[in-house]
């Protein structure tokens, strides 16, 4: 989600107003997303790198996610959205935890789509944690005197934070950048990539409806010929 800062300013306005204009892209995306049946919607709101912000600036972005936390979890419920939160917790708040992780309580029993926030994530910290996870494994399995388990595709997938989620069919990048910036980096191996200019604050349900369009004319070969 991309543009925030950028929305802001063309207006004269603070980054932090963006952002906030932002959350209601958020919120629009969402029931877009319900609305066209989507089953997992996952949505890229702070990386790893986002920590080297402004202070400032990282605490509006924080007392925003606190808020739209607990003030969505009604409208999870409502629309039997199951909500989940991926990325490095140890550096985020005890209380921004606490919220989420009490939103994720409440709304696990839920049957729709499955919303994912990437927080304080980067796809090396997920492959490293992945690496370091097998490592651990191998090393319990020479001091068992068992034979450790062999390292292959299915097998590194299940170390990493998004196991239980199907790989991205479709990545949408807004703000006019063309780079993946650190995101699902094994995942997205044979991701659809859809590029737009529009800033994040002004995609809306048209726009993203744009991306799914452009998507189901995409002729997926995962590498073999047709
Ligand atoms: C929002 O857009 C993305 C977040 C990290 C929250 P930006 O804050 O990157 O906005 P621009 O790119 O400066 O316009
Ligand atoms: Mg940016």
């Amino acid at each position: 989600m991309d543009g925030n800062g950028r929305w802001a300013q063309k207006q004269g306005h603070e980054r932090l107003f963006g952002h906030n204009a932002g959350a209601e892209s958020v919120r629009a995306c969402c029931e877009y997303a319900v609305e066209k049946k989507i089953e997992y919607l996952s949505l890229f709101a702070f990386s790893e790198e986002n920590w080297n912000r402004p202070e400032e600036e990282i605490a509006g972005l924080m007392k925003l996610m606190f808020q739209s936390v607990l003030g969505e979890r009604e409208s999870f419920m409502k629309n039997h959205i199951k909500f989940r939160v991926i990325g490095d917790r140890e550096k985020l708040s005890a209380e921004l935890v606490e919220s989420i992780v009490s939103v994720e309580e409440e709304t696990a029993g839920n049957d729709g789509m499955n919303l994912i926030v990437m927080l304080s994530y980067s796809g090396k910290w997920d492959i490293l944690r992945a690496a370091r996870h097998y490592s651990e494994e191998v090393l319990k399995a020479y001091m068992e005197g068992s034979t450790p388990p062999m390292l292959d595709n299915d097998l590194f997938s299940s170390y990493l934070s998004t196991c239980d989620i199907p790989d991205p069919d479709l990545m949408i990048r807004t703000g006019g950048e063309q780079r993946i910036s650190n995101y699902m980096l094994w995942q997205c191996a044979y991701t659809e990539f859809y590029y737009t200019d529009v800033l994040w604050p002004d995609f809306r349900k048209n726009e993203f409806d744009l991306a799914l369009k452009s998507f189901n004319n995409r002729e997926r070969r995962y590498g073999n010929i047709k």
